[in-house]
């Protein structure tokens, strides 16, 4: 069984040892809702779908040895869709985790949030801390769903700290620096992400990671988050790698 993986392992790493993999990789999961409309099903089939290509491509960017995986699941303005879809949306974090955890403390995986999850129902919080608990020591990838998640409202969250601060006399407003703004973000220990990938054509932020992306990468692919596997995932890698990043520079 050992034997297996290690040779498993060794042909993935063979196919893609030309590959320079990113230390974090963002992505937002667009085209769940038209995929499913294209079969003539209901909107959270695609959703489903749509969880199963999460454990896809977690499976593959821990196997790539990528460090950080960051998956828009649930943004502040999903909440203004229909109830049922709503619903629906906060129980697939319990499903993914009921059928996904033991895989991914096997795979030596932490699992992590950012966002205003305090806002979430009950039931998904707890599956949630649960697999956060039982995967706090793992060292491997850090895969970081973004849940009730909102970049403005991010920002403005560290302002208010920030103001505090300087309130209390902690800081002075000579303190105010990208570094302290950083400090107060959800994302305050995850280094920022070099590629962002959204998936479905669409070509905008949404509000997702909006201070972290200043210099990311962006590729925007027409697939739809359900028909997204470790094939697409290589083929961003290769457009990643085919560009060159100067950070302003020359
Ligand atoms: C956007 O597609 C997708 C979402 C708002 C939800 C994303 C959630 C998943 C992919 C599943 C997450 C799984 C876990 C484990 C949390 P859309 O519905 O806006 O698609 P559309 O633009 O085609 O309508």
């Amino acid at each position: 069984m050992i034997k297996k993986f290690i040779k498993q392992k060794q042909q993935i790493n063979n196919q893609d040892n030309e590959l320079s993999i990113p230390e974090h990789i963002a992505i937002i999961m667009d085209g769940n809702g038209r995929w499913a409309k294209n079969r003539k099903m209901p909107r959270i089939k695609g959703h489903y779908e749509g969880m199963q290509t999460v454990k896809k491509i977690t499976r593959k960017a821990s196997d790539l040895g990528v460090k950080y995986l960051t998956l828009y699941a649930f943004s502040t303005e999903n909440w203004s869709r229909p109830e049922d879809e709503v619903k629906y949306l906060m129980k697939l974090p319990v499903d993914f985790l009921k059928t996904f955890l033991p895989e991914l403390i096997e795979k030596n995986v932490k699992v992590t949030t950012i966002g205003f999850t305090e806002a979430l129902p009950k039931h998904t919080k707890n599956a949630i801390e649960e697999a956060i608990e039982k995967t706090k020591h793992n060292t491997g990838l850090n895969l970081v769903f973004a849940l009730n998640y909102g970049g403005r409202a991010e920002i403005l969250n560290a302002v208010k700290e920030l103001y505090h601060e300087v309130e209390e006399g902690n800081l002075t407003i000579d303190d105010l620096c990208e570094d302290n703004i950083k400090k107060y973000l959800f994302t305050s220990d995850i280094p920022d992400p070099e590629l962002l990938i959204r998936t479905s054509g669409e070509e905008r932020l949404s509000n997702f990671l909006i201070w972290q992306s200043s210099y990311s990468e962006f590729i925007f692919t027409k697939t739809l988050w359900p028909d997204f596997d470790e094939q697409s995932l290589i083929d961003c890698l290769k457009i990643y790698q085919s560009r060159q990043r100067r950070f302003g520079g020359l």
